[in-house]
């Protein structure tokens, strides 16, 4: 248990704690209503599914956190990689929990989350929605990746370097 509490917008008491695998179905749903969002149609978000389903086997090859509520889930970040270069692969807020802070308080996370691997940079495969959020956070972009959903598509790579003095 690693529980951080922040008390951030709209009356909001945000814990942060790692999830059970239990909870794997319920954090794709999360990110599937988060990713839906910025408007995309069903078939996309369908295509997406794959890609942000958790299963027992992001437990032991990357870093989980969720934002807690209560009982509510406010929202996921997931970190992975080894060697110097760590990835944040998902950052999804649930939407109603959106705007609050939580967004920040799960991206320190996945900074300190990405330090402890060992990486000196975090690089970031950013939907086209979030990349303004990440230069806000202090990210810098360094090009653009193709989607693994769909071909043809790219999305903005942005990057993190880990000994810039970024809190975490
Ligand atoms: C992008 C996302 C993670 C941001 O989370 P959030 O909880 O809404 O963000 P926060 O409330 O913590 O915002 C922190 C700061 O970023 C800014 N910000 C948030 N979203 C922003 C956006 N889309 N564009 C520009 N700035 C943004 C906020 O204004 C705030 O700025 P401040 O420091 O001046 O107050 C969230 O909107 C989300 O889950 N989106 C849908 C899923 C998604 O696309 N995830 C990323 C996958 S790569």
């Amino acid at each position: 248990m690693n529980d951080r509490k922040t008390k951030i917008g709209r009356n909001i008491m945000s814990v942060l704690r790692t999830p059970q695998p239990e909870q794997a179905a319920a954090l794709t749903d999360l990110c599937l209503r988060s990713k839906a969002v910025w408007g995309y149609d069903a078939a996309f978000l369908q295509a997406c599914r794959p890609a942000l389903t958790l299963t027992a086997d992001d437990w032991n090859d990357s870093d989980l956190q969720v934002a807690m509520d209560g009982a509510r889930i406010l929202g996921l970040a997931q970190v992975r990689g080894v060697g110097l270069t760590a990835e944040l692969d998902k950052l999804f807020i649930e939407p109603e929990a959106r705007a609050v802070g939580i967004g920040r308080q799960l991206f320190d996370w996945c900074v300190g989350a990405a330090r402890r691997r060992g990486a000196t940079v975090m690089t970031i495969d950013a939907d086209p929605g979030a990349a303004a959020f990440y230069r806000r956070m202090g990210a810098v972009d360094d090009g653009v990746v193709a989607s693994s959903v769909i071909p043809g598509r790219f999305l903005p790579r942005l990057k993190v370097e880990l000994g810039s003095g970024l809190t975490a």
